[in-house]
């Protein structure tokens, strides 16, 4: 019999229906006369109640097996619940254990696990409370981006994952190789020989896939990648991954403005799916977690965000009488207690800033008339800072020879990107939302290692 699913159950499931679930004990308590359990299968926060009586077969050494871990299939009906707490439970006709957990040694006890002890064991956390809601949020919210574009028309394109540009330029690539490290083929100058790599050139994971995301623009108009993304930065925050998804939208005939309002519409959208289809979970979070999760997820719905250049928010910052760790000085990076400070404490809400000085943002983006700024957009979450980073591109042929050249790009290694300047060029922009971090924004999780299954981090690649 196929088993059905526990929420299913626990929403629609209706007195004297005949059930078979199966999943993996949480508790037991033995009483005198029977028992009862609580089994999980993943598909919702609460567990179902099941009773358990002597009339069940092999009721006694069934019961010494059911500790916490077990997997089982339970076969019974649906009986209105007289205890509190659910509306409706499980009196079990029979019981299958598949496969045993030793109370001695099962790492999950029933009691609260810190979350750096939980990633040490990230096999077995998402059996957890906390981290089960996070996945299933992280999955609503993958569906909610798909829907989010698919409506609108954006085709899903699929960008590569090993390639050959830095996309962002801060050096922060994973090399591919096959070559073999103990005897690594030499140039005549000493140096390691990447022709005689596997893609005749040195390769690298992707850090982005916005520029092959452009030329499909080119083709299709609006499009978007959802992928994982790689970054060899070391730096162990609370925010930074060296594999986290990105969803990047690329809009041909779009500019700065445009492409604001997208990330404004689309954030809220998110916010509101997620909020309409893991309410349970939601809540969760808001009383576990962090108190102020479901206040977060209304104010994204149903306020404006701000808006604000870049030499604006430096002024903000200087005027302010909080103590920054970094300077804050026209032509330096926002860092993220800046960023925080201007979403969390100042506007109390997202903030989007652009127009940012041409010497610190990426190649790509489009020059402003007054040659000092570009037309980059990062929209600043309350807890996060920057959730998204993007720009309307630069389409001017020359414009992005010279800014190239600048920055000592060989005009070679993107004669394929030029050629989008050369044939059809037109205005467009997109953006890149970070997913963890907005798993992490709409979740109140403080650490990133705890929205993603497995996190790879600096000296940490387990699992
Ligand atoms: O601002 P970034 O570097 O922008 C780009 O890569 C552009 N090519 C995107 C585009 O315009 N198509 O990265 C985009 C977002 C950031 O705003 C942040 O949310 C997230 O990606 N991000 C990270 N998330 C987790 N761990 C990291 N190490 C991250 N680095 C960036
Ligand atoms: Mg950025």
């Amino acid at each position: 019999m196929m088993t059905r699913r526990i929420a299913n159950i626990l929403k629609q499931g209706q007195p004297d229906e005949t059930v078979s679930i199966s999943g993996w004990v949480r508790t037991k308590r033995e009483l005198k006369e029977f028992a009862f359990m609580e089994v999980n299968d993943g598909s919702s926060m609460a567990g179902l109640q099941v009773v358990l009586d002597p009339n069940i077969p092999n009721y006694e050494p069934v019961l010494k097996q059911l500790n916490t871990g077990t997997s089982v299939e339970v076969e019974g009906t649906l009986v209105p619940s007289p205890g509190k707490g659910q509306r409706i439970e499980l009196k079990a006709s029979s019981v299958t254990v598949y496969g045993e957990s030793d109370p001695e040694t099962y790492p999950l006890q029933k009691k609260r696990h810190s979350f750096e002890f939980l990633r040490t064991i990230s096999h077995l956390r998402s059996r957890t409370n906390t981290l089960g809601a996070v996945m299933r949020v992280r999955n609503a919210c993958s569906t909610a981006i798909h829907k989010f574009f698919q409506d609108k028309g954006f085709l899903w394109v699929h960008t590569p994952i090993i390639t050959a540009n830095d996309c962002e330029g801060a050096g922060e690539l994973f090399t591919v190789t096959n070559l073999n490290l103990n005897e690594l083929p030499k140039t005549d100058k000493q140096e390691i020989d990447f022709d005689r790599d596997f893609f005749g050139r040195r390769a690298y994971l992707t850090v982005s896939g916005q520029l092959q995301a452009e030329v499909m623009a080119m083709a299709f108009q609006n499009v978007y990648t959802f992928g994982p993304t790689f970054r060899a930065e070391n730096s162990n925050t609370s925010r930074h991954l060296a594999e986290f998804w990105m969803v990047e939208p690329e809009m041909a005939f779009c500019d700065i403005v445009g492409d604001q309002n997208l990330a404004e519409e689309f954030l809220k959208y998110i916010f509101k799916y997620v909020t309409e289809n893991c309410a349970e979970d939601l809540e969760f979070f808001n009383k576990r977690i962090d108190k102020s999760v479901l206040a977060t997820a209304d104010n994204i719905i149903n306020n404006e965000f701000e808006r604000i250049t870049y030499t604006k928010a430096i002024d903000l910052l200087e005027k302010s009488d909080r103590k920054f760790e970094y300077p804050v000085e026209w032509g330096l990076d926002l860092q993220s207690e800046h960023e925080r400070y201007l979403a969390e404490e100042l506007f109390k809400k997202p903030v989007i800033v652009t127009d940012y000085p041409v010497e610190i943002k990426a190649f790509y983006m489009r020059l402003n008339d007054d040659n000092n700024t570009v037309a980059a957009m990062d929209v600043l979450a309350p807890k996060i800072g920057e959730i998204i980073g993007g720009s309307q591109r630069e389409e001017r042929l020359d414009v992005l020879e010279k800014r190239m050249k600048d920055l000592e790009i060989p005009p070679e290694e993107l004669w394929w990107y030029l050629d989008l300047r050369r044939y059809g060029t037109v205005p467009h922009a997109g953006f890149g939302l970070g997913f963890e971090r907005v798993v992490q924004f709409m979740t109140g999780m403080a650490n990133i290692r705890d929205v993603i299954p497995f996190p790879r981090t600096p000296l940490s690649a387990d699992f």
